[in-house]
């Protein structure tokens, strides 16, 4: 009988993250001032980034030390286990090996504490007291909150009004480890207070909580800001999900034909995605599929272009794709998949054609998460149910072709807090949504001026 988990030591634990930065086959434009549209200087960034995380932001030293401290607090769960979708790849009756990377065993249960720690660790290095941050799911929200109480700092999470609604246990886990959650928009700050004059019942967006999180930060100058998603830091940090995977498949030499990741931001995609990225700009034969909902199609169909972050315009312009910063996306329950924009790092593959983009709808992913639930057992987030549709597409391929392909996808988190989401599924209250071109011409239209990278 063959081992279906792989687990590895220990010193296993990869001791540096992988920065892609220098190996990008062409460099990334820099982000913009918000106001001057000048390349953004550190002192711009200092109010609201602790300066170690600017560094890493803009480092060409491709292997970036992980600090003993962080690799004690990752030793909590990591190195997780990849593991082996044997049932699933019996009911499918394919000769694919499907293979999941499981970063739902963290405290919070999803990949989010991997860049949750370390941003945590170096704001309590340069002395900062009390985090804010914005999150969707509530993932992200959680996995800071558990960062925080690690390093004993104090932390405010502003939460998608509409996930708010939809995951009240994900604001209940937030509180458990000390943290404060607020609904967003919220009466809190300027930003929130203007979208509700519009509109009180406004179900919020990433872009607005973000607004609002950082001009909390600006207030006290103990406080900083923390990003979940999207910069190049965090996508640093969560190579480390990418760097075990690599050990693991050496270890049972497997070599993996198609990886695969779902995308909201971009971080979780890429932290699995960029060691073999490496290995593809060196030669090797690999596709790499990016997914992400049709309600939100930033790679699908947004463009690539200089967008802020947020819809106040406060944080630096990106070159990335995107929908318009003042796109607000359908209220489909992956709530960690409905941003604007995408990592610039993420962006720039698809633009180099590394990675391909794919979008998909709703009802099927919740169809796949069903499947792989009745199959393999466990109950996986409405996020990381993307990845597994397109992974039981592929392994559908393998069979029609005959071909015995390893497919390795990134299992995001478990959606044990997502229970109302399988619930309005199983009773067939969800539905799909998709722009119409006349949408997302509007969305971009905001845009035409910004400088193009
Ligand atoms: C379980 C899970 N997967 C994926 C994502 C998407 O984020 P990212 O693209 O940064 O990995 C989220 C975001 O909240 C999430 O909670």
């Amino acid at each position: 009988m063959d081992n279906l988990n792989i687990y590895l030591d220990a010193k296993e634990l990869p001791r540096y993250w992988y920065n892609v930065l220098p190996d990008l086959p062409s460099p990334l434009s820099p982000p913009l001032h918000p106001v001057t549209k000048k390349p953004i200087s550190l002192d711009d960034v200092k109010p609201i980034f602790p300066v170690s995380l600017i560094e890493q932001e803009v480092s060409n030293t491709k292997e970036i030390s992980i600090p003993e401290e962080v690799l004690e607090k990752y030793l909590l769960w990591r190195p997780t286990p990849l593991r082996r979708a044997r049932n699933l790849e019996k009911f499918l009756d394919t000769p694919a090996h499907i293979y999941f990377k499981d970063e739902s065993v963290s405290p919070p249960g999803s990949h989010k504490p991997n860049t949750a720690i370390p941003q945590a660790y170096y704001n309590k290095l340069e002395k900062t007291k009390k985090i804010c941050t914005e999150t969707g799911a509530g993932q992200w929200g959680s996995a800071l909150a558990f960062a925080c109480s690690q390093f004993g700092l104090e932390c405010e999470v502003f939460m998608v009004r509409v996930s708010y609604n939809q995951k009240p246990y994900r604001k209940v886990m937030m509180q458990t480890w000390g943290a404060r959650c607020v609904p967003s928009p919220s009466e809190l700050t300027k930003v929130g207070r203007e979208i509700l004059a519009k509109d009180p019942d406004s179900p919020g967006s990433l872009g607005i909580a973000i607004g609002e999180a950082i001009e909390r930060a600006l207030e006290d100058e103990s406080t900083k800001y923390a990003l979940g998603s999207v910069l190049n830091h965090v996508v640093l940090h969560q190579t480390v999900i990418g760097l075990e995977t690599k050990k693991q498949l050496e270890l049972i030499g497997e070599k993996p034909d198609v990886i695969i990741g779902c995308v909201g931001g971009g971080s979780n995609f890429a932290g699995m995605a960029l060691p073999f990225v490496r290995d593809k700009i060196n030669g090797e034969e690999i596709d790499i599929y990016a997914v992400e909902p049709t309600s939100c199609p930033t790679i699908t169909r947004g463009e690539y272009l200089y967008d802020f972050g947020d819809i106040a315009k406060s944080t630096p312009l990106l070159p990335m794709h995107t929908l318009g910063h003042s796109f607000i996306p359908p209220p489909v329950h992956a709530g960690g998949l409905r941003y604007h924009g995408m990592a610039p790092i993420v962006s720039k593959l698809v633009k180099e054609n590394l990675i391909t983009p794919i979008s998909v709808f709703q009802l099927d992913t919740f169809e796949a998460g069903i499947t792989w639930a009745k199959q393999q057992g466990f109950i996986p987030a409405p996020e990381t149910t993307h990845a597994i549709y397109y992974a039981i597409k592929e392994a559908i391929k393998a069979k029609e072709e005959g071909k015995e392909k390893t497919i390795v996808f990134s299992y995001s988190g478990h959606g044990l807090v997502d229970m109302a989401a399988y619930e309005a599924y199983l009773s067939g209250q969800l539905q799909d949504y998709s722009l119409s071109e006349e949408d997302i011409k509007k969305a971009l239209e905001e845009l035409k001026d910004l400088p193009r990278p």
